[in-house]
């Protein structure tokens, strides 16, 4: 059998049988995401038999404690349709090991647990350690795991580490934090995830540029005007004043999602679908993006803040008055820049980003604005300047592709529409109610790192964000807050692109 073919293989059948482990166990992940994701996942069959968890947290608790605690809120967190049956099968394989991160003894428990565990399912020696804890215990963990001799496998077996984010908060923390995982771990075993490109539509980007030959002969400067990616949510801080402070927009969504969303829509097409042909080629893109100057940030970047507005579920307060924020809080919530691609395929092309909370819309997207036709054949018919093409890839929540074009309006005079081609994947495909994590779990025990971040890309995208963060801690805003709640962000972004004699696409979903 070919490779490739083992490793499709692979992806069509069960995960390896393998102990999870979930640092942090008692936190909002555990509950909200990784529980239902692989709920659905042995739903699929795509769970191995062989299989446990081992849930690790300071939150004292027997595994028969945790096991109700996570047994009662279980129906509520689960995409579809509950069965008892399916949850008894994940219940009566959950266990817990009560302990703080920074303690020897915890991963000598831990060992314990794991040997007796193994032993009990027979189950080889795989781990999957997830790493769902504050960033501040990534290092630790990974240390301590090493210490303990838990990140070497013997031969045939694995250790993975699936690392959350966020990963890092400057390019420095970010570069010492590689430094510390591959200290005592293999970049063979570092899965970085980003939630991200779990979901059907990013991985779709790939399928949709690579699968089809019509988009790739015109995917490049001499057909493209320039591409936005926006990721505008109606959602506020909620309930995490204490993390967002310290991270605001700029951090938590764009040298992540938005770069991810980035390098997919710009990369040349890999050699092959395996990890490290697909990486490289993410790399390349994210490795050619042109860090702003300081002057520049000043007119290539903006940021906002939002004040009490109306969303469509009603009145709102402003993010200075949401719980756990500071009266005077200088924390962008809105974050817009322009970047350039310093390759063959982009020079010229600028890629504009931007990305907020309570926003008009809930609705991330990737528009490509082709130029316009080189001949204003209509101009003598009264049509005006037509509007170039738009084709939109719609991540969510309405998943699908839509191309916008114009059409003649029927009648007797040539008066031009713009009218718009759809596909929705509901519609075709049926909706198939997923928490995004799916996949990203599955690969983990597979061995696909297909879709995780590489050392350097997290540390490239680090790189280009870091000027900006720069400035604007040095320049506290003073406007701040300068959009409302429910409009679509602050009047700087707009003039950001009125300067370049563009405006902002935005889609209500
Ligand atoms: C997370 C951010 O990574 O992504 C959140 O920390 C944000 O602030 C979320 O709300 C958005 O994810 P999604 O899947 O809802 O677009």
């Amino acid at each position: 059998m070919s490779p490739e073919s083992a490793a499709a293989d692979r992806q069509r059948g069960p995960g390896e049988p393998c102990v999870m482990v979930i640092f942090g166990a008692t936190g909002d992940l555990t509950k909200r995401l990784l529980l239902p994701s692989l709920y659905n996942l042995k739903v699929a069959g795509l769970l191995p038999e062989k299989f446990a968890i081992i849930g690790v947290s300071n939150i004292e608790h027997t595994s028969q404690s945790f096991r109700e605690e996570l047994t009662r809120e279980a129906p509520g967190h689960a995409t579809g349709p509950f069965d008892p049956a399916v949850w008894a099968w994940l219940a009566e394989r959950l266990h817990y090991v009560t302990g703080v991160f920074d303690d020897p003894a915890t991963f000598e428990r831990l060992q314990q647990r794991l040997d007796i565990v193994a032993k009990e399912g027979a189950i080889p020696g795989n781990h999957l350690y997830y790493l769902a804890t504050a960033p501040a215990f990534f290092g630790m963990i990974a240390e301590r795991l090493g210490a303990a001799g838990l990140a070497q496998a013997p031969t045939g077996l694995w250790r993975r580490v699936v690392v959350e984010k966020p990963f890092g908060r400057d390019l420095e923390s970010a570069t010492e934090l590689n430094r510390r995982l591959r200290h005592c771990l293999g970049e063979d075993q570092i899965y970085r995830i980003d939630h991200y490109m779990g979901k059907e539509t990013v991985q779709n980007l790939m399928v949709f540029r690579f699968g089809n030959g019509i988009f790739e002969p015109i995917w490049d400067r001499r057909y493209i005007d320039h591409v936005q990616i926006t990721a505008a949510e109606t959602l506020g801080v909620e309930k995490r004043a204490a993390y967002y402070e310290s991270s605001g927009a700029l951090r938590d969504m764009v040298p992540n999602h938005l770069f991810q969303l980035l390098a997919l829509t710009a990369m040349e097409p890999p050699n092959s679908f395996g990890a490290e042909a697909v990486r490289g080629e993410k790399a390349k893109i994210l490795t050619a993006l042109q860090p702003l100057t300081p002057e520049a940030v000043l007119t290539c970047a903006a940021r906002g803040q939002y004040d009490a507005g109306l969303i469509t579920e009603g009145a709102v307060a402003a993010y200075r008055a949401e719980p756990g924020v500071a009266a005077e809080s200088q924390t962008e919530t809105y974050a817009a820049l322009k970047v350039t691609v310093d390759n063959w395929r982009w020079a010229g092309v600028p890629f504009y980003l931007r990305t907020g909370k309570r926003l008009k819309a809930r609705s991330t997207t990737i528009s490509i604005h082709f130029r316009r036709p080189p001949l204003q054949l209509f101009r003598h018919t009264g049509v005006g300047e037509l509007d170039p093409n738009v084709l939109t890839i719609h991540v969510q929540p309405d998943e699908g592709i839509s191309l916008r074009f114009g059409a003649k309006i029927p009648g007797p005079t040539v008066d031009i529409g713009d009218v718009e081609m759809k596909f929705k994947y509901a519609e075709y495909f049926g909706a198939r109610p997923a928490t995004g994590y799916e996949t990203l779990l599955h690969d983990c025990m597979i061995g696909d790192q297909t879709l995780f971040q590489r050392a350097d890309m997290t540390e490239a995208g680090w790189r280009v964000i870091q000027p900006l963060l720069d400035v604007w801690h040095a320049l506290p805003a003073r406007d701040f807050p300068n959009y409302a709640a429910g409009s679509w962000g602050p009047p700087e972004a707009d003039e950001m692109m009125r300067r370049d004699g563009r405006a902002w696409k935005n889609d209500a979903a």
